[in-house]
């Protein structure tokens, strides 16, 4: 057996069999920008093959943070790794095994749709034979002759999803994917998003759309104004905050009732149940955006499309 003295890089402890329980790992990190503090003692730790949301308001500090998780920016104190190395420090290796999409990012106005991912395809080196089945997993398909610039924002989304996904990424960065987009085209890229979980992505989303947060991620962590106030699986952050814990039970002539949640309704929700009197029922749990107000006093939705969508809180992974 080869032996494995120093270990720096997370390649090399793969190499040598260790199990990598986080992909990212970020402890203490903070940012200023002249006086303005925008990421304060950021603490948290992104497994291998989950979906985690970044959630907050515009201006809260997300895309800082991606880019310190990419080494485009330097914190100025903390520790951020990602696949075990010092994000300060990221080289060919790390580069090669991420993905990061941004707004205005490393689209080429001027090409055309395929021509645009044969560009990344050379650069990653990866064949271009897997061009055309990436178009149509993503839609843009029947858009491949035509020029980036000639698109809609939708479409440039996706075009950007799949740039990013080019090298087989192991971990994506997306930074709102889904900003200012109809529901459906949101959708079509969650099931993208979906699928690379499933095939093992690790993805970071940042996101101000708290039904995309519950409906996608594993893990969600709310960030207000560069201070992480909450942190966990979006049922169990609603549930934490659920300080009524009843039953709210709509009968069918219309009446609302709020009903304990336990053994002391079972009584009179037989009662419900047997005289088929019950149109439906709802915990009380609050939602993400009922969360962030209570901890922050300030709203997610400022600026958030989609909003009112109550299906789509629909988990999907
Ligand atoms: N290069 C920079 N120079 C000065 N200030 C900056 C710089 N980059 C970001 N900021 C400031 O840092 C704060 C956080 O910005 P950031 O872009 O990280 O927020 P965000 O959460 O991504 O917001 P949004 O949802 O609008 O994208 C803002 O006040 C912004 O003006
Ligand atoms: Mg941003």
């Amino acid at each position: 057996m080869r032996a494995c003295v120093k270990k720096e890089t997370y390649v090399e402890r793969k190499a040598c069999g260790e199990k990598e329980k986080f992909t990212i790992e970020v402890e203490g990190v903070s940012r200023k920008f002249g006086k303005n503090q925008v990421l304060n003692q950021v603490s948290f730790a992104v497994e291998e093959g989950e979906i985690f949301g970044l959630l907050g308001p515009s201006g809260a500090g997300k895309t800082t943070l991606v880019k310190i998780l990419t080494g485009q920016l330097l914190q100025d104190m903390g520790n951020a790794r990602l696949l075990g190395r010092d994000t300060r420090k990221l080289g060919a290796a790390e580069h090669g095994q991420i993905g990061v999409m941004m707004d205005n990012f490393g689209l080429y106005d001027r090409l055309s749709v395929y021509d645009n991912l044969a560009f990344y395809a050379d650069i990653y080196r990866v064949p271009r034979d897997g061009i055309f089945g990436m178009l149509k997993e993503i839609g843009l398909y029947d858009a491949k002759n035509r020029a980036v610039c000639k698109l809609s924002k939708g479409m440039k989304n996706r075009l950007s999803l799949a740039r990013a996904m080019m090298n087989q990424a192991r971990v994506l960065f997306l930074d709102e994917p889904t900003s200012g987009l109809d529901p459906v085209t949101m959708r079509e890229i969650h099931r993208v998003l979906v699928e690379q979980k499933r095939k093992g992505t690790t993805i970071f989303l940042t996101t101000h759309n708290m039904f995309e947060a519950e409906s996608l991620c594993n893990r969600v962590a709310l960030l207000s104004k560069g201070s992480i106030v909450e942190l966990g699986r979006p049922g169990d952050v609603c549930q934490k905050y659920n300080h009524l814990n009843k039953l709210r039970v709509t009968l069918k002539d219309g009446e609302e009732v709020l009903l304990e949640n336990g053994g002391a309704s079972a009584e009179l929700m037989k009662e419900y149940l047997e005289e088929n009197k019950i149109a439906s029922v709802h915990s009380t749990e609050p939602t993400l955006e009922s969360v962030f107000v209570e901890l922050t006093g300030t709203s997610l939705m400022d600026t958030c499309g989609g909003a009112g969508d109550a299906h789509f809180a629909k988990r999907l992974v």
